[in-house]
């Protein structure tokens, strides 16, 4: 399906002469443009490139009363070697992106259209991709049921867009973590392993907790006995225990991280003593876990994510005000400069496929 150009010379005039403030922060500067595809019939009939603007749907759209929105998040970085910008794991954000869409019964996104959407924004967006290392034009492919009507059916229409927002890298210091004993974010046969509006819920009055605190993450605990760690508000868990990197295996109710993907990869090249790191995808249970903490045995927890990369925890901190101390962030560290390096095309990664390059196109680069 061809993608069809909607935008005016003053779009194209806004993107050539926008200048970006110094912080851009996260989520907050919009790219003026943004595409739309959307499925109708059994199919996908048109697909987009529209300056960036409100939407208009039916107060009765099935998406905002029943919970069928999926979205994604990947980045574009500037690519500090050779110019142009690198998108980072477009492939595996797609693939994800279609996991969350078959498990709500959603329509399948084709690859074409998914890399063109972004190929669309990304090379048109130099002035909106900062060159600053570490920051990054922020993707979010985003679909929702469209159709009208307040019955619980299954539903035919569905719209997808992909919208931009320059970002920079946030939670560079380390932070602290509230372990959240009351609430669960997923639980087993639930939809915690797809990207769905609704897991996002339940972060609110959890962060509120947690900011109360002075914590910048919770961190969930398994639904089932609350024994057992499953992620952080929006990122994956790791921890260094005893020169072993542990983390939460996959089985259903946490995020299949991109970004622990590629840590777990990276790790795994790290060589410690002449020999490589070993990486567990184990059960982690929290009590043992602080136990470790205090014994020095477990010296680095970090999370993982998209927006943040690596972010070292300092602080495990439970609700009564007991809190555990992490001394060191040397492993996190360590990975998240190798990880930026291949963000901005300064090192090439070991695994094909995790760079996609994108030049810029116009008059204006
Ligand atoms: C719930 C949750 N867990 C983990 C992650 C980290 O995933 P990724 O590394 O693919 O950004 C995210 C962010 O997308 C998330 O929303």
């Amino acid at each position: 399906m061809q993608l069809s150009e909607k935008i005016e010379e003053s779009d194209l005039q806004v993107l050539r002469h926008a200048r970006l403030p110094e912080k851009v922060g996260f989520g907050d500067i919009m790219l003026p443009i943004m595409t739309r595809a959307r499925f109708r019939d059994g199919q996908w009939q048109t697909h987009e490139l529209l300056p960036y603007q409100a939407l208009s749907i039916s107060p009765s759209c099935k998406g905002l009363h029943y919970g069928q929105v999926i979205f994604e998040g990947l980045k574009a970085y500037a690519n500090l070697q050779s110019g142009g910008a690198i998108v980072f794991r477009m492939k595996d954000h797609w693939a994800r992106m279609n996991q969350s869409a078959q498990h709500l019964l959603m329509p399948s996104i084709p690859q074409a259209l998914f890399e063109e959407s972004i190929k669309a924004l990304v090379s048109r967006a130099s002035t909106y991709i900062p060159a600053k290392k570490g920051d990054a034009l922020y993707i979010r492919p985003f679909m929702f049921s469209s159709a009208s009507g307040l019955g619980l059916s299954n539903n035919t229409d569905f719209d997808l867009y992909f919208i931009a927002s320059p970002s920079e890298a946030y939670f560079t210091e380390p932070l602290d973590v509230l372990i959240e004993r009351d609430q669960h974010r997923a639980f087993k046969g639930g939809t915690g392993m797809i990207k769905m509006a609704g897991n996002y819920g339940q972060i609110f009055a959890s962060g509120q907790r947690a900011q109360a605190a002075g914590c910048g993450l919770s961190l969930w605990l398994d639904a089932e006995t609350g024994r057992y760690v499953d992620e952080f508000s929006a990122m994956n868990f790791f921890a260094l225990v005893d020169g072993v990197l542990k983390t939460p295996p996959l089985k259903g109710t946490i995020l299949p991280g991109v970004t622990r993907a590629s840590v777990i990869e990276l790790a795994r090249q790290q060589s410690v003593d002449g020999k490589s790191l070993e990486v567990q995808e184990v059960d982690i249970e929290i009590d043992a876990l602080l136990a470790n903490i205090e014994s020095g045995r477990c010296t680095e927890v970090f999370a993982s994510g998209t927006g943040a990369t690596i972010t070292p925890i300092q602080h495990l901190k439970e609700a009564d005000g007991r809190s555990y101390r992490l001394p060191t962030w040397e492993l996190s560290s360590a990975i998240k400069a190798q990880l930026q390096s291949i963000h901005h095309g300064i090192t090439a990664p070991e695994t094909a496929g995790w760079c996609t390059a994108i030049s810029f196109i116009g008059s204006w680069i």
